[in-house]
């Protein structure tokens, strides 16, 4: 039977601008956002934290068992738990993006977050972003984005984020940092990063956020008008 929500999928690489566009696409439309990648991050953080060894199987299985990942909307912005803490600030530091990439690639990871992404978009109207969404976790999604930008202005706008928030790192680091995860995202063996066939490409380097939402929202209104 065919689907009656509306799903829009946004995928491109690290420190583009994704979030900020699909959470203003949700808002604007009433629909639901979910930052994919805020449940890579949290569960890099529970890893982390117990130690898991990645290359373990049977550890990387039961710790997934142990991990149970909500997301609460609030007023402006949605608050991720990590089995009921927040941990909205602290999957956003640099140790955690240092290590998320290697923890997003193993199978056994990626299986679990794909279904939780799915039972998400099983019957509301959703906007998700990440990675592999356009092809992995909504093949048959109703608009697909890839979002890409100039690496030296991801690297501004990431190395901006992190100091407003007092984060000391150096803008050599936020750039090798996304050089790296670029590589392992678009390298990996399970759902690299890759443009979706019938994707839409939003090149961001030069447009401002209001530019932007006026882009997709006119791509969502075209696909609304011809189904
Ligand atoms: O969007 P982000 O930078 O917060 O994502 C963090 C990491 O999670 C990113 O380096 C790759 C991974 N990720 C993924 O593998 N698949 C997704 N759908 C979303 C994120």
């Amino acid at each position: 039977m065919a689907r009656s929500n509306f799903i829009i999928a946004i995928d491109g690489f690290s420190s583009c601008g994704k979030s900020t566009v699909a959470k203003a696409l949700a808002k604007s439309l009433n629909f639901v956002f979910v930052d994919s990648g805020a449940m890579y991050r949290a569960v890099t953080l529970y890893f982390m934290r117990n130690k898991i060894d990645c290359s373990d199987s049977a550890a990387v299985l039961q710790a997934l068992d142990q991990i149970h990942i909500d997301f609460v909307p609030s007023t402006d912005r949605v608050q991720i738990f990590l089995n009921d803490e927040d941990v909205s600030e602290a999957i956003r530091k640099m140790e955690v993006s240092d290590n998320v990439s290697e923890v997003s690639a193993i199978k056994e990871v990626r299986k679990a977050m794909v279904a939780q992404q799915q039972a998400l978009g099983k019957k509301r109207n959703i906007v998700m972003d990440g990675r592999d969404i356009g092809t992995t976790v909504f093949p048959d999604a109703d608009l697909k984005i890839f979002m890409t930008a100039n690496v030296d202005v991801r690297a501004e706008r990431r190395y901006a984020e992190l100091a407003a928030k007092g984060e000391t790192v150096s803008m050599e680091e936020v750039k090798a940092n996304l050089a790296r995860r670029d590589h392992i995202d678009s390298t990996r063996e399970e759902s690299p990063l890759r443009q979706a066939e019938d994707a839409i490409i939003l090149d961001n380097s030069n447009l401002n956020q209001s530019q932007q939402l006026d882009f997709v929202i006119d791509l969502y209104t075209q696909r609304k008008n011809q189904s």
